[in-house]
């Protein structure tokens, strides 16, 4: 049987760099046969000299889509981890997606909660919305796609303190119950881990939306844990009504208020109905206390 090809597009960014080292181990297994998309200004050095890879270039613009179809055109799937202007670039990869026969399925660069209807809507989260017309099109264009959904990145949450909790201060910001709901943490190493496992089964994840988190900790919990880690109790900061609405006005300020309403409201589902969450077998992820001792 002949292996998967698998494209990965956006490798050097945060989620690309933490997807390209389990798929080159896949590759390198022989499991999957890894190709790195990247455009003329990527820095390819990133890349493991030892990976032993092969590169190709794609073309981002109308003109480039008949060129980048034959790049793209032995690819059984596609996954695309861009940021910033990348998310509306991903129309053209789309386009050349479109008609190929042997595309199982194309991940575009998602990894974020299940917004609402009404979010979209938000001026603010316009970049958010972005990510839906690019799923839209691929729906047009008959190209089969998987959106994953995941929580809040470890390193968003415990290291940039994107949701307030500030580790090495020993404080955690908590809105409305909190305290007493779960947070929807994806560890970077176990959403890695888990792509380069579900890539070789794509047609199980094909024309599906998927979640994928491994940590799911209370406010509570992630108290504990903090107060632990720091031998001494963690200080609980109401992130209150007022803060929640001023939050709304900035895209990043108010993508953190959206997830701080699922955790405090324990809604993370939208209209479409509850997403699946997918298990992956076989990852040895570290105990909550231990993720935390890491960023402190
Ligand atoms: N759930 C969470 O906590 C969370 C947190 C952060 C991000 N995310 C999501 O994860 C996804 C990836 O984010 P990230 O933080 O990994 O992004 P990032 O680190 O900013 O990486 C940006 C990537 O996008 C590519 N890129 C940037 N501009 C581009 C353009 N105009 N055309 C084509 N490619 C372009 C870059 O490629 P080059 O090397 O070619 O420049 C780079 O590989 C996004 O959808 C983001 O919203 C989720």
């Amino acid at each position: 049987m002949s292996k998967i090809n698998v494209g990965l597009f956006g490798f050097t960014g945060t989620v690309g760099s933490a997807v390209l080292s389990p798929l080159i181990d896949a590759h390198k297994d022989d499991k999957i046969n890894l190709i790195i998309l990247h455009r003329e200004s990527s820095d390819l050095s990133k890349i493991p000299s030892d990976a032993n890879v092969e590169k190709r270039l794609v073309y981002l613009d109308e003109s480039g889509v008949k060129k980048t179809k034959s790049v793209v055109g032995d690819l059984d799937v596609v996954i695309s981890t861009v940021s910033g202007g990348g998310i509306a670039s991903q129309t053209y990869l789309v386009k050349s997606l479109e008609g190929s026969k042997k595309l199982k399925t194309f991940i575009p660069s998602d990894f974020g909660v299940n917004w609402t209807k009404k979010e979209y809507e938000t001026p603010s989260l316009a970049p958010i919305a972005q990510k839906e017309d690019i799923v839209k099109l691929a729906k047009e264009l008959n190209v089969p796609t998987t959106s994953v959904r995941v929580g809040i990145f470890d390193l968003f949450f415990l290291g940039y303190k994107f949701l307030g909790t500030d580790v090495k201060n020993n404080k955690v910001e908590v809105y409305r119950d909190a305290l007493k709901y779960q947070l929807r943490i994806t560890s970077l190493g176990y959403l890695g881990y888990a792509l380069s496992q579900l890539v070789q089964s794509p047609s199980k994840i094909a024309n599906k939306t998927i979640t994928l988190y491994d940590y799911a900790p209370t406010g509570q919990e992630i108290v504990d844990a903090l107060s632990k880690v720091n031998n001494k109790p963690a200080e609980v900061v109401e992130y209150t009504e007022k803060r929640y609405e001023e939050d709304q006005k900035d895209t990043f300020p108010a993508i953190a208020a959206g997830i701080r309403k699922r955790w405090g409201t324990n809604q993370w589902d939208n209209e479409e109905g509850q997403v699946e969450k997918v298990e992956v077998e076989g990852w040895k992820g570290e105990s909550l206390e231990e993720l935390v001792k890491r960023y402190v």
